[in-house]
């Protein structure tokens, strides 16, 4: 059999992030500059390229895909990409999903669920429509909503990812946490991580989750749940509104010694970490005559050299510890 992918610390590969582009429609101020310089498509993998890779990496005993972008919904073939990969689900795979800002949400949902995911991932930062517009430079909540609305519809089961920031939607998070529960969804909390050089400033608006914690707790009763996602989502049942709760915590509280999982970018750069800036050049690889070993051998290198950890750093007068914005991995 095939050797499973185990890093240089001991870790095993179980979990791929494949971005099928890195365009978007939305803006996010936390993510890109609003004039954001997206790659030539020619550059872009072609489906059969990453269904190619999604295979190799299967291979090697990855069990979830997770899609991303940029916005992977602005793709036009995306679907196909989820049937494909998602026949592999009950054997290869455990699962093949998406992370989605939900503004093509709505006329997608049924295809996906028909297309094998049954979870869906979907960032919703505000419901205030004025927050929304000037956080991710687009007026498109009422979509977004839509989306999430229709997706659940679908039989998928949602869950909501909001980055937390200070003077931005910090207020509003005990409310946005009911109203998920309350509609039937888990959400998660983000801290901003910087990535990527944005038109403001990332110390300013960073709040570690531990605050908002405090701020729950005077409200309701967390208790640590036994609920688990392959990421690094910690999870927490809150009694008062019977949902869930995940924190995700790169700045405050380190979850790298668990790390499972790779990162490929749409031009097929393989990232061995979300904030390690060496990477591997699948599509070389892919397109070179010895494909099949050329992959391989591309892999065992990414287990030799994926870092223990990030050295992510926010701080005034801190440059973003990677040039790279976010939108390039897909998270
Ligand atoms: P599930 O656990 O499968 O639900 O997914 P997830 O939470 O890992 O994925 P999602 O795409 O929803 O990402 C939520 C947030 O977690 C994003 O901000 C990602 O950038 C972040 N994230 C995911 N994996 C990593 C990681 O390895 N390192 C860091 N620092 N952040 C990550
Ligand atoms: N820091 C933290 N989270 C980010 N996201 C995008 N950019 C950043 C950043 N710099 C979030 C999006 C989405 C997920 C994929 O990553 O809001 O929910
Ligand atoms: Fe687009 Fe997601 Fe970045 Fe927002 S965070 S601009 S939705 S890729």
């Amino acid at each position: 059999a095939p050797k499973p992918l185990i890093d240089r610390h001991m870790r095993r590969i179980t979990y791929l992030r494949l971005s099928v582009t890195d365009r978007c429609d939305l803006r996010c101020t936390y993510c890109m500059p609003e004039r954001m310089q997206f790659l030539p498509k020619a550059e872009i993998l072609s489906l059969e390229e990453l269904y190619l890779l999604a295979r190799s990496f299967m291979a090697r005993g990855v069990r979830t895909i997770r899609l991303t972008g940029g916005e992977p919904l602005v793709r036009r073939d995306v679907v196909d990409l989820v049937r494909a990969i998602g026949r592999h689900v009950g054997s290869e795979l455990d699962e093949v999903t998406l992370t989605t800002n939900g503004t093509q949400l709505a006329g997608h949902a049924d295809d996906l669920a028909r297309a094998g995911v049954r979870r869906i991932n979907v960032s919703l930062d505000t419901r205030d429509p004025q927050t929304f517009a000037r956080l991710s430079r687009r007026e498109a909540l009422p979509q977004v909503l839509e989306g999430i609305a229709a997706a659940r519809e679908a039989g998928l089961q949602v869950k909501l990812n909001t980055v937390a920031m200070r003077g931005v939607n910090a207020g509003e998070l005990p409310d946005l946490i009911a109203w998920a529960h309350s509609e039937g969804h888990a959400i998660s909390l983000i801290e901003t991580m910087p990535l990527g050089d944005v038109d403001e400033a990332r110390e300013d608006r960073f709040l570690p989750l531990s605050q908002v914690r405090e701020t729950l707790d005077a409200r309701w009763s967390l208790t640590s749940s036994d609920a688990t996602t392959p990421g690094p989502s910690r999870y927490f049942d809150i009694a008062e509104t019977g949902g869930r709760i995940g924190f995700i915590t790169p700045m405050s509280e380190n979850f790298c010694e668990g790390c499972n999982r790779l990162r490929v970018t749409a031009t097929g750069q393989l990232y061995p970490c979300l904030g390690g800036g060496e990477r591997v050049d699948l599509r070389a690889a892919l397109r070179s005559d010895a494909s099949e070993r050329a992959v391989a051998e591309s892999l065992d290198q990414a287990m030799a050299i994926k870092p223990f950890a990030h050295d992510f750093r926010i701080g005034e007068g801190e440059a973003p510890a990677q040039p790279r914005h976010m939108s390039v991995t897909g998270g």
